[in-house]
């Protein structure tokens, strides 16, 4: 061929693509190189550790119990590529508010004891989209799994914690033994649940003043209790399900977990107690000194109105 025939500008045109393509791989592998392990971030420690202290309480036998942990997008981009969707999962409802917003929740049917074992096969982080109804997975469920059937009840009451409180970003659900004890010898009444559980000890009304909620037994998995959940976590952080377990929300992990292990606590005094007869409790003048003590108000007209 004569260096006449060669098409100089056509072979500058391709050096020019091949040269953009290295370009482009070398830029993915050193991002990738750059990108931390996101076993080390905080809230997956964290994460962790919760899920495994819940199991070592009895809380979550075999796969009961879920949680979901709402993450910044700033908490992420050190680990993950956000533009990376691995995979798109319906979820069935609508949650318009959360769209854009990303959540680290364990998976259907998944042990909570195995979770520090393979957090990658039993956790996942996804994206909210389509006004709530599209999940997109951008780490984790490496097993084709995917997340908690109470996902409705999850994101719903983060929906309605947030208009309560914007620094929500936890919910846990679990079946603590003497809360669902509780559910089988207790009337189900609000306020005299609440009651009861301020009296068995001390700090109760300091660390849950706006009382516990509670639901009837109800199909769980359902977008019906979701709502119902939801609904019931505009007044309090912590929603009873009946003769089925627990909710908290809480602006942490720590502190969801905290107000769970306080019901509990009360609960287990209370099944110790229920059946002997009963010489001493704190008297509502005794928590309206506690409300004066730690500054707080009690959810209202669940204490007898102070004495002058
Ligand atoms: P998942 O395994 O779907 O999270 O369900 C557990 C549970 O506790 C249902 O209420
Ligand atoms: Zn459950």
């Amino acid at each position: 061929m004569a260096l006449k025939d060669i098409n100089f500008d056509e072979i500058k045109g391709v050096a020019k693509d091949v040269a953009g393509k290295v370009g482009e791989a070398a830029h993915d592998t050193v991002e990738k190189l750059k990108r931390k392990d996101i076993l080390t971030a905080p809230f997956m420690v964290e994460m962790i550790r919760t899920a495994t202290n819940m199991y070592d309480h009895g809380w979550d036998e075999r796969n009961g119990g879920n949680i979901s942990l709402m993450v910044d997008e700033a908490e992420l981009t050190d680990y993950l590529d956000l533009t990376q969707v691995i995979r798109e999962i319906p979820t069935g409802f609508d949650a318009p508010t959360l769209d854009g917003k990303y959540f680290l929740v364990t998976g259907t049917g998944k042990y909570f004891k195995n979770v520090q074992y393979a957090p990658e096969v039993n956790l996942g982080l996804i994206r909210i989209k389509d006004s709530g109804r599209t999940a997109e997975l951008l780490w984790g469920y490496t097993d084709g799994g995917k997340f908690t059937s109470e996902l409705p009840a999850h994101l719903m009451s983060h929906a309605a914690r947030l208009e309560v409180n914007p620094e929500n970003r936890v919910v846990m659900h679990c079946h603590p033994g003497n809360l669902l004890a509780m559910t089988y010898v207790h009337t189900l009444d609000e306020k005299a649940f609440t009651r009861t559980l301020w009296q068995m000890c001390t700090e109760c009304i300091v660390v849950f003043p706006e009382g516990v909620n509670v639901l009837p037994w109800m199909l769980c998995g359902t977008n019906s209790i979701g709502e119902a959940t939801a609904e019931k976590m505009k007044t309090a952080r912590l929603v009873v399900w009946s003769q089925h377990g627990i909710y908290g929300s809480g602006k942490d992990l720590d502190e969801t977990f905290g107000l769970i292990e306080t019901a509990e606590k009360a609960a287990e005094i209370y099944m110790k107690i229920a059946h002997l007869p009963l010489l001493n409790t704190i008297t509502d003048e005794d928590m309206w000194l506690l409300c004066d003590r730690f500054e707080l108000t009690p959810r209202e007209g669940y204490l007898a109105p102070r004495q002058a």
